[in-house]
């Protein structure tokens, strides 16, 4: 843990790459004046990234971590979201380095999109942050094991998002290596496939013990909400995994009890994706299960819910991860 200095946040050099951008908040460094942290400017706004570079390699690592101002964080966000695909790129940026950052960047992208699925500008930096993700787990075999490990056992209708996408394209990319897949669409859609509980009222989300009828009902409506909140905006694949995620095998599914090979493998992936995730995370109706017990339920309580190839394929996915 970097030394705290209050009001303020410490960031990691490591997002400072490329040249020719301008850094769009202060940068500070920590001292201690009479026993008291201080923060010192050692950049500010306005200036070319490769002057900062010029100094951390003249003061090789002497100047200690790197701070914002707090109130600058959305900026730095920003910065930061910017920075991926050059990061993602950046053969010297370790595997789990990039993983943190990759997952810590959707998950602030998901929140915005939580409080505002309508802005426009929330969703471009979402097929951003996917086709990031896409084009790192692409490039790196051992990417989704190191952000599998990131998610939390806590759940967070973002983190639950991230992880579902992360667990879709795992699996997608074992099935056939993604060829047949578009693999972008479908992430995006795994991504945003809960869009629709925005729409659902907190108390119901947040109620701990089991729903009643009536507040069920009301659950059961986000795939179609979020298919209407979406559907001027995103690729047909997306939409479809968002309308079709609670769709069974056996065709008692909602919300238009699709049955078989009419559900797409699109949707069906994402089915197993959310369903898994949902039962490895803490709840507020449950406790999170360990792995084997959660494709345990899955097998023998949730039977005919999944297409049972590709429910094979999920096991030898995880088994292959946890090697
Ligand atoms: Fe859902
Ligand atoms: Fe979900």
């Amino acid at each position: 843990m970097p030394p705290p200095l209050p009001g303020y946040m410490a960031i990691d050099e490591q997002y400072f790459l490329g040249d020719n951008r301008l850094i769009r908040f202060d940068i500070f460094i920590r001292q201690e004046i009479n026993g008291q942290p201080r923060p010192i400017l050692l950049i500010a706004k306005g200036t070319d990234i490769s002057s900062l570079h010029s100094i951390l390699d003249a003061k090789k690592g002497k100047l200690g971590t790197l701070y914002i101002k707090k109130e600058a964080d959305r900026d730095f966000q920003q910065f930061m979201e910017d920075s991926l695909t050059l990061l993602i790129a950046d053969k010297t940026v370790p595997v789990a380095k990039k993983s943190q950052i990759v997952y810590e960047c959707a998950k602030n992208i998901l929140q915005d999109v939580f409080e505002d699925p309508r802005s426009g500008e929330n969703l471009r930096r979402t097929e951003a942050i996917t086709n990031n993700m896409v084009d790192f787990i692409l490039a790196n075999d051992r990417s989704i094991l190191t952000l599998l490990n990131l998610g939390t056992h806590d759940y967070y209708t973002f983190s639950h998002c991230v992880n579902v996408a992360v667990f879709g394209l795992g699996l997608s990319i074992m099935i056939d290596r993604g060829r047949n897949f578009d693999l972008r669409d479908f992430a995006l859609g795994c991504i945003l496939h809960d869009v629709g509980k925005t729409l659902t009222p907190e108390q119901i989300l947040k109620k701990p013990g089991r729903l009643d009828d009536n507040e069920f009902a009301e659950i059961k409506k986000h795939p179609l909400q979020g298919f209407e909140l979406m559907k001027d905006s995103l690729p047909p694949i997306a939409l479809d995994v968002i309308l079709h995620h609670h769709e069974r095998y056996c065709g008692r599914g909602y919300p238009h009890a699709l049955r078989g090979d009419e559900i797409s493998n699109h949707a069906k992936i994402a089915a197993i994706a959310d369903v898994y995730d949902a039962l490895t995370t803490n709840r507020p109706y449950g406790q999170a299960r360990p792995p084997f017990q959660a494709i345990l339920t899955m097998k023998e309580e949730m039977v005919g819910h999944f297409e049972q190839e590709k429910f094979l394929e999920f096991i030898r996915f995880l088994g292959g991860s946890s090697t």
